[in-house]
């Protein structure tokens, strides 16, 4: 079922989850374009949407006054001056930062200094758009969600495993209230690796579709989706497998492959019947 609205010059298809995936071939921007931005910030976003990426996807986990935030590793060392900031902190792990301890840290600068993915010395992020990348701040769940509201774009929330972490157990009713709260119950996809989680988000909010993670391969993943009732199953490409890809396209499921760069392995898992891939590289893509 394809979900359509009324316009004043005819219908338009209304801009889901369920539509974009159904349309297929989804290029979806791994937390943001970052291989230009620092990774899960919207200076990341709004090079995605520019380069044409159908969604952004970032990953979250709670701030200690429990906040989600937008933070891949479960530490801040990587990413960010926590170090420098908080010296008698270690390990800075995320859930131990208030959100407005948080909101200090600069989140741009090591960008320029790793340069993760050698585009700064290939010429293809210039000396003005680094300087502003210095002091880019965390981005909160909410913010990331009004930001693709406004653009009408669509977000992947790839909630962190927190298991043996506080919050654990509050983290999913978090993020949903908080999709909820913005009315973009339609907009997000939720994913997990802990596949928990996703049947908890379901429980929560009927219209949130979400995406099974996993990197090992599944004996049975239809059944898995069946038994979780998810939207999505998105491996990684060591556990794709064009069998399975087809056995659940057969059953009305969608697929979603992680993390492809190269154009060419991206379209081939295209033509084997992905309905998207994720890549931080958006642009080589538009
Ligand atoms: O959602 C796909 C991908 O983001 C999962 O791995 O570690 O990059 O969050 P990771
Ligand atoms: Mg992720």
């Amino acid at each position: 079922m394809v979900f359509y609205g009324g316009s004043t010059d005819g219908f338009f298809m209304v801009h889901t989850i369920f539509n974009a995936v159904k349309k297929r071939r989804l290029i979806v921007a791994h937390r943001g374009a970052r291989s230009l931005a620092p990774e899960n910030t919207l200076a990341a976003a709004r090079l995605a949407l520019a380069a044409g990426a159908a969604m952004w996807e970032i990953d979250v986990r709670l701030s200690r006054d429990g906040e989600p935030v937008l933070v891949h590793d479960f530490d801040l060392k990587r990413i960010s001056d926590a170090q420098d900031k908080f010296p008698g902190r270690a390990p800075w792990l995320v859930d131990e930062f208030t959100l407005q301890e948080l909101q200090t840290l600069d989140l741009g600068s090591w960008f320029g200094k790793a340069d993760p993915f050698k585009q700064i010395a290939a010429g293809r992020v210039s000396p003005r758009e680094l300087e502003k990348y210095c002091g880019e701040q965390v981005v909160t769940l909410t913010e990331a969600i009004r930001f693709t509201v406004e653009n009408d774009w669509l977000l992947n929330i790839e909630i962190k495993d927190l298991a043996g972490r506080p919050g654990h157990e509050s983290v999913v009713e978090k993020v949903i209230a908080v999709v909820r709260q913005a009315g973009a119950s339609e907009r997000v996809l939720v994913s997990s690796f802990n596949h928990y989680y996703l049947a908890q988000a379901r429980k929560l909010d009927k219209e949130i579709r979400t995406g099974v993670l996993t990197e090992r391969l599944e004996p049975d993943p239809a059944a898995l989706m069946a038994e979780l009732d998810a939207f999505t199953f998105n491996p990684s490409p060591r556990a794709f497998r064009p069998m399975q890809v087809r056995r659940l396209k057969k059953k009305g499921f969608g697929v979603l492959v992680w993390v492809l760069n190269n154009p060419v392995s991206a379209w081939a898992c295209l033509a084997m019947g992905a309905d998207g891939i994720f890549t931080d590289f958006p642009q080589r893509f538009s």
